[in-house]
């Protein structure tokens, strides 16, 4: 039998240990997948405050970070088998409140990448393959070089607007080669995402159709140039995790129903108007779980929920930017009873919101993949997207006539054509058709199960 690929997984957040979005969700249940297709993969992630799981100790060393020494703590977590977990430890850079948006994310994301760099050096368990996650551990596939480490590295993309920087004098014990530093921008601050796309040997991403909009002008937030020189991006859908999220079985929703008795569903929706404040009445509910940034289309979110006239209710949950939160509340306590929003975030609110709506809507100005379409689905909520990178993949539109179909596109980034697409769904709701697209959302495949073959197969071509 041929030897077991082994890989290193690489992310800056992992559910359950820790999660801000997507890709917790993501390095927490695709790597389980990818075992399960005969590979050996470990993840190693940082060591979060929000990480209360208990750990063991396994060893440490210095990192060189600037003119001082850092110690990294590398513990692991001893109950899970199927895939060993590595936490990257160091109590002033990440024992602290939130995983993102510190002033120092290039420092600390840099000390990441080193550690994890460092850890290579110090183990036995030699991998064929660094899969690295997104900007946070963009500059190891450029350490490794620069260490003579020699990693076949695979780069997953999750969101290229976001690149992470740092000051050059951190980077000049390194010994990289001159021209290594000029491509990622020195003397200015260095970009963590271009090292991970120059780099790595191979660069993937959530979707197909995000794989091929990303090299197109104006689309890839400046990396358009570099991706195409790097020969193409590999498109993997993602998946969610089935369980999770199942309605059959989940013991946070209201009443639990499957795709044979998706009436239940109304029960969960009676709950949810009646926990939110919403009128209780048998129009469709219209749902958002999303962060509130200008990706997930939240200003033709907003214009929607003022201009569209169709019966019907609202329910939105999330946080993000100020403007949004504020126009949001302003708009639900004018029309209490109509529109119900919540500021935040919990899994238990986000999942009795899946449960108990009727219709999902993620009008994305981009989306590199997308979960709440997929969890939507799950819970036969029926999703209502614009036709943009994973959304497009993963969701197809109704066609009346052939019963096919599990949701409503529209394609231009407009609140009309937003409208447009609600209509549509409202205008079905409760017929005969709906139940069709309730059903055919349900039995959808959201599994893992297909991306962690592909993966696997990747990894193969790779070794
Ligand atoms: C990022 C992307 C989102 C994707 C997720 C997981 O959050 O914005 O589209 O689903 O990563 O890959």
């Amino acid at each position: 039998m041929a030897r077991k690929i082994k890989v290193l997984y690489v992310s800056a957040e992992c559910s359950p240990y820790s999660g801000a979005g997507g890709l917790g969700e993501v390095a927490g249940a695709l790597p389980g997948a990818i075992a399960e297709q005969d590979i050996d993969i470990r993840r190693i992630v940082p060591l979060h405050r929000e990480t209360t799981q208990k750990l063991r100790f396994r060893s440490n060393f210095p990192v060189k970070m600037g003119d001082r020494y850092q110690t990294c703590l590398v513990k692991y977590d001893f109950e899970e088998k199927e895939v060993p977990t590595y936490f990257v430890g160091n109590d002033y850079y990440f024992n602290r409140d939130g995983i993102y948006k510190q002033y120092d994310d290039g420092e600390r994301f840099l000390f990441f990448c080193k550690a994890v760099v460092g850890f290579l050096e110090d183990t036995s368990f030699k991998p064929d393959i660094i899969h690295i996650n997104d900007w946070h551990a963009g500059m190891i596939p450029m350490l490794l070089k620069s260490s003579g480490l020699n990693f076949k590295t695979v780069n997953t993309i999750h969101n290229l607007i976001y690149n992470g920087w740092i000051g050059a004098e951190y980077l000049q014990d390194e010994n990289l080669p001159m021209e290594y530093l000029t491509r990622i921008d020195y003397p200015n601050l260095l970009n963590f995402m271009k090292a991970g796309i120059i780099y790595s040997d191979v660069i993937t991403t959530v979707s197909s159709t995000f794989a091929g909009e990303m090299q197109d002008e104006g689309k890839g937030f400046g990396m358009e140039e570099l991706l195409r020189e790097k020969g193409g991006v590999i498109g993997i859908l993602n998946g969610v995790d089935a369980e999770k999220y199942n309605p059959v079985s989940d013991s946070e929703i209201y009443a639990n129903y499957s795709h044979k008795n998706a009436a239940a569903k109304k029960e969960n929706k009676k709950s949810l108007q009646r926990e939110f404040g919403l009128d209780e009445s048998d129009v469709p509910i219209i749902s958002a779980v999303t962060r509130l940034e200008d990706q997930k289309g939240i200003d033709i979110l907003i214009e929607s929920i003022e201009t569209f006239r169709g019966e019907c209710q609202f329910v939105i949950l999330g946080s993000g930017r100020k403007v949004y939160e504020d126009k949001l509340l302003s708009l639900c306590s004018k029309h209490p009873g109509r529109i119900a929003v919540r500021i935040g975030y919990s899994l238990e609110a986000a999942k009795k919101i899946y449960a108990g709506s009727d219709i999902y809507v993620m009008p994305s100005l981009y989306e590199p993949g997308g979960m709440g379409q997929l969890i939507a689905m799950r819970y036969g909520t029926v999703p209502v997207v614009r036709g943009t990178g994973g959304l497009r993949d993963t969701v197809e539109d109704f066609e009346v006539n052939r019963k096919k179909g599990t949701g409503f596109l529209f394609e231009r980034y407009s609140h009309l054509d937003l409208n447009g697409a609600l209509e549509k769904a409202v205008g079905l709701y409760n017929t005969p058709e709906w139940s069709q697209i309730v059903g055919n959302c349900m039995k959808h495949d959201v599994s893992w199960k297909k991306a962690g073959k592909k993966y696997a197969d990747l990894y193969r071509e790779i070794v």
